[in-house]
């Protein structure tokens, strides 16, 4: 892997305060591994206590809005991520996709905001089974790339310094225990690093790729070998130690 690799845990709509326990025992585990940049993004709700608890690994959001502040209710802001203790933020997941309407346009909008308050960036892009199925995933999410990452002002000092990252996640593999082949991520991530060459010049190269769906103890491997796979973002297998552990060890190379 050319870059240090990062394993980033979306917890999505789960955990409380009690799970801080695990996130503790994650951390611990991020201490061993200094060589693997290691992540969680909870609920918003547990984003300052998780800051309070944690000194090793990185603490994230799972979306933000566009706009500063304002009259959008419920939604939380770049900045006040920021204010809370986040240090990235995942946008453009498919579940805010499709639950939420979000276009590649609004996904970008939410990128751009999310570097201009200075966190680091993690957009995701991935296929339908049907676009799959139809022989369409690398076209869809070229597309999705091209019209889902920053351009905003500033963009560029931020992929020099490795704050941006694309998380491909192909819709079907996501808790679904069905993983992409590893012929097929390694065609994916070459032609979303094509794409990337194409938008930020040489310093694509610096945008890390992760895989997600389905990622867990036992494949994680075999995927973090593969070329070009930067990293993972995991869902499902991020919420115990237990779980996490031996994909943290596994990108490091080590036992867990
Ligand atoms: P699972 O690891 O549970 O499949 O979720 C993947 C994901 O959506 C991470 O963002």
């Amino acid at each position: 892997m050319p870059h240090r690799p990062y394993i980033v845990g979306n917890w999505k709509m789960n955990g409380n305060r009690a799970m801080l326990a695990e996130a503790r025992a994650i951390d611990r585990a991020a201490g061993r591994y200094p060589d693997v940049q290691v992540a969680l993004a909870p609920p918003f709700t547990l984003i300052g206590a998780l800051r309070e608890a944690v000194t090793a690994m990185g603490v994230g959001g799972q979306d933000c809005h566009a706009h500063a502040k304002g009259a959008h209710t419920g939604d939380v802001s770049a900045a006040m991520l920021v204010d809370s203790g986040a240090d990235f933020v995942i946008v453009g997941h498919s579940e805010r996709r499709k639950d939420h309407g979000e276009s590649d346009g609004v996904v970008q909008a939410k990128a751009d905001a999310a570097l201009a308050n200075g966190l680091g960036v993690i957009v995701c892009v991935g296929e339908t089974l049907d676009e799959r199925d139809a022989g369409k995933a690398v076209s869809i999410v070229a597309g999705q790339v091209d019209a889902s990452m920053p351009v905003g002002e500033g963009t560029s000092d931020a992929v020099a310094l490795g704050k941006v990252a694309v998380a491909y996640e192909p819709v079907w593999a996501i808790g679904t225990g069905r993983v992409a082949a590893v012929s097929d991520v390694i065609e994916m991530h070459a032609a979303i690093r094509a794409r990337l060459i194409a938008l930020y010049g040489e310093a694509g190269e610096k945008v890390r790729i992760l895989y997600g769906g389905s990622v867990n103890a036992g494949n994680a491997a075999e995927l973090l070998a593969a070329q070009g796979v930067g990293g993972a973002l995991v869902g499902g297998a991020s919420l115990t130690a237990d779980a996490f552990l031996p994909i943290i060890a596994a990108a490091g190379n080590g036992e867990a």
